[in-house]
């Protein structure tokens, strides 16, 4: 059992134990109503503590139950708050540090409760998709309030308890402890002193029994529908939450319950809960690697080196600064140096400037910071990261001299987004300790970080950077060797289909509004101004002598040759306004479409925007299944998390492959094969990749 029981005198103790954070799973269920029969059975107890052991009262429900028939079999946590609400001696909930979700449920159904300062009280359900399904949106209004009730559930963001305990006529906190450390101390003492008050039989007080009022309900309630309207517009669960917790002032507390289980229910069932479940244990899954175990030996990491203050680089350096990680960053002329620091200050003093920073932390990071031109200067750091320019002669010379001078183990990394890690290896006497380490741009911003494993990557050199990028706040996700690793290497196929969009009928705003009503962030069009066109434009031209039966549409490159290479110049797909990024469409574009049409024979025909969006994102789809079934990437839910995380895939569809598995790869299959007889597409592209015939055949799909 992962609840244990002990007895101090007249009082018992329930204490949680089931790491890392007292996960309510099946045994600790057990573990709690056992314990609360054995208090109840034993004359010399008096009342109960019911308290976590480590680093939370509760986290809520046990993760590695999500799915699995434990998750819900008996006692489930509405017959273990039963058990609680009804045990005929009094509970004391004890919280410290964690009390989040079913946790704090938990301890809602307690007849008293006491909180240490400074712990983390929320109600996160919604940011999967759901309401809280134990009773939290009928009995946390009973106790706070409706409206701050309203903002935790709604939000899910954590809330100190000290600032809870602060709000008029809550009553969510009978106590506060006045350290973590006296916690149990005084729990205790306050469970002897509540046995005291009810040593004459007096009824237990239960949060269920508190009345649940707002004084302009209608007109609130309204309020908050429309607020949350704006916040979640393609997310079913925050209006459920406003839903839920009206329900709490105009239903009987057990007709509330049921209310809140149906909602409940219901959104388990939404491909929205479903998205976000799968990317939240997608993103905890990413950091396992399959053949590099949890307990594999890592390299310290107290110094990091980088080479180039060029946009990258300066970006890298702050994720370390941030971390408290001292970096020193090398150039070859001072004036580089100069003016990367410099952008990295303004980075920091912008941010002072909008009240998200405090100036001794800026001075503290900048502090980190050291600057050189000289080699010797980094020989002892533990990670240096190669930022330099995009070319493998380069590179060369970089690695062949970091390889002269680091010391032995150092993790020698490269940023390169397009070469071959391989090669940057073999520049080197120990390929072992060289990995990739794929930035994403803004780099300081971006969560996600492709780690490059080249062929001969040590496995701890693996378990190492991993550690590194939870460290700088980093998503990290593995990809093999192959040209623009899983992201960039995907993106190529919808930047493809984007083209011959444009060459069959559509508009770059066509294109945009229909892949951004889907949720995009931004469509491929927007997105290259955004980027830079000429970079797109320097790939294809390396591609068309690299892979000649490559087809592309030649669109882009008559943009390029205009100049318009995006946003920094003012003009690209679209025209720009200084100082602002709406995107105004332009006659001009518009007629050289038209006119490549017409050289080009084709005769426009008009382009649904389902067609639009499925020729986007089936084409990540097709080619993100090559790139699984060739070992790139190590599983499905990394490619959804590389897309989530990286490229502003929308986030309530769950990455183009938990779309794809929603669709159904029957239909998904089905739709490949109508575009491959679409002459001016890409016929050889188009033929589903083996691995969807096989999942199809087998009648499964991508993830399990
Ligand atoms: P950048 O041109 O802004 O910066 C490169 C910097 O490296 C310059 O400051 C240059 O002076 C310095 N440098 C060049 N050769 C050097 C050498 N031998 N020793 C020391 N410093 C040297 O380039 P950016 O955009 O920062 O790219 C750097 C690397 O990051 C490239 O490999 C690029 O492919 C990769 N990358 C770029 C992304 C982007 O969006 N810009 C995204 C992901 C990766």
């Amino acid at each position: 059992m992962t609840a244990e029981y002990k007895v101090h005198g007249d009082i018992a103790l329930i204490t949680l134990n089931n790491p890392p954070v007292n996960g309510l799973g099946l045994a600790t269920r057990q573990g709690i109503t056992a314990g609360l029969e054995q208090a109840q059975a034993d004359p010399a107890v008096k009342a109960v503590v019911l308290t976590g052991a480590g680093k939370a009262f509760s986290g809520g429900a046990d993760i590695k139950e999500f799915g699995t028939p434990k998750a819900l079999a008996e006692p489930n946590l509405l017959s273990v708050i039963l058990a609680v609400e009804n045990c005929s001696k009094p509970v004391v909930a004890a919280i410290h540090s964690v009390a989040m979700g079913g946790g704090l449920e938990l301890s809602l159904g307690c007849h008293y409760r006491i909180a240490a300062p400074g712990a983390n009280i929320a109600l996160p359900e919604v940011k999967l998709g759901l309401i809280p399904g134990a009773g939290g949106t009928q009995r946390l209004p009973r106790v706070l309030g409706v409206e701050a009730a309203l903002n935790m559930i709604v939000s899910g963001e954590p809330v100190k308890s000290e600032m809870l305990a602060q709000l008029p006529g809550q009553k969510l906190f009978d106590k506060m402890a006045s350290s973590p450390e006296k916690l149990a101390e005084e729990a205790i003492a306050f469970a002897k002193e509540v046995a005291a008050k009810h040593a004459d039989g007096s009824p237990l007080p239960l949060v269920r029994n508190l009345p649940c009022k707002h004084k302009d309900g209608d007109a609130y309630f309204q309020f908050a529908r429309n607020m949350v309207k704006g916040m979640a517009k393609n997310f079913p669960a925050p209006a459920k939450c406003v839903d839920a917790v009206e329900a709490a002032t105009k239903q009987k507390f057990d007709q509330g319950m049921l209310t809140e289980r149906e909602m409940f229910i219901n959104l388990m069932w939404t491909p929205e809960c479903r998205a976000l479940r799968h990317l939240f244990m997608a993103e905890r899954a990413a950091s396992k690697i399959p053949d590099v175990p949890e307990d594999t030996p890592q390299r310290k990491i107290e110094k990091v080196a980088v080479i180039g203050a060029g946009t990258m680089g300066g970006g890298i350096s702050m994720n370390f600064l941030n971390a408290g990680i001292p970096v020193t960053i090398l150039e070859m002329k001072q004036e580089a140096l100069d003016r990367g620091v410099g952008v990295m200050r303004g980075n920091y003093e912008a941010q002072v400037k909008k009240g998200k920073l405090k100036q001794d932390k800026l001075d503290a990071r900048m502090g980190l910071l050291k600057t050189t031109v000289n080699y010797e200067d980094i020989k002892d750091a533990d990670l240096v990261i190669e930022a330099v320019f995009e070319e493998i002669g380069v590179k060369e010379a970089v690695f062949k001299k970091l390889d002269e001078v680091m010391k032995p183990g150092a993790i020698l990394a490269s940023n390169t987004s397009t070469l071959d890690v391989n090669k940057i290896a073999s520049f080197t006497k120990r390929p072992q300790d060289v990995v990739g380490l794929h930035f994403f741009s803004p780099a300081n911003v971006m969560k996600l970080l492709e780690v490059v494993r080249g062929e001969k990557t040590a496995k701890d050199v693996m378990a190492t950077v991993m550690a590194v990028a939870k460290k700088i706040k980093k998503t990290a996700v593995v990809s093999g060797v192959c040209d623009g690793f899983i992201g960039n290497r995907m993106i190529e196929q919808y930047g493809r289909q984007g083209g011959f969009l444009l060459d069959e009928g559509c508009t770059p705003a066509q294109v945009d509004r229909a892949i951004e009503k889907f949720g995009f962030a931004m469509g491929p069009f927007r997105m290259g101004d955004l980027a830079g066109n000429d970079i797109g434009w320097a790939i294809r031209k390396r591609r068309y002598t690299e892979k000649p039966d490559m087809k592309y549409s030649k669109t882009a490159d008559l943009l390029c040759e205009k100049g318009r290479f995006g946003q920094k110049v003012g003009k690209g797909w679209y025209d720009y306004v200084p100082g602002k990024r709406d995107a105004i469409p332009n006659a001009e574009v518009e007629q050289m479409i038209v006119e490549h049409r017409k050289a080009l024979g084709i005769t426009p025909r008009k382009i649904s925007d389902e067609e639009i969006v499925q020729r986007l994102v089936f084409s990540l789809v097709n080619e993100a299944a090559h790139i699984l079934e060739e070992g790139i990437a190590n599983k499905a839910s990394d490619i959804d998390v590389v897309y989530i995380f990286g490229y502003g895939f929308p986030v309530h569809r769950g990455g183009p492959l938990k779309y794809a598995d929603e669709v159904g790869l029957f239909n998904v299959a089905q739709a490949m094969k109508r575009f491959q007889k679409n002459p001016l597409d890409d016929a050889k592209f188009w033929e589903p990749a083996p691995l969807i015939q096989r999942l199809v055949a087998e009648g499964k799909n991508f993830n399990g």
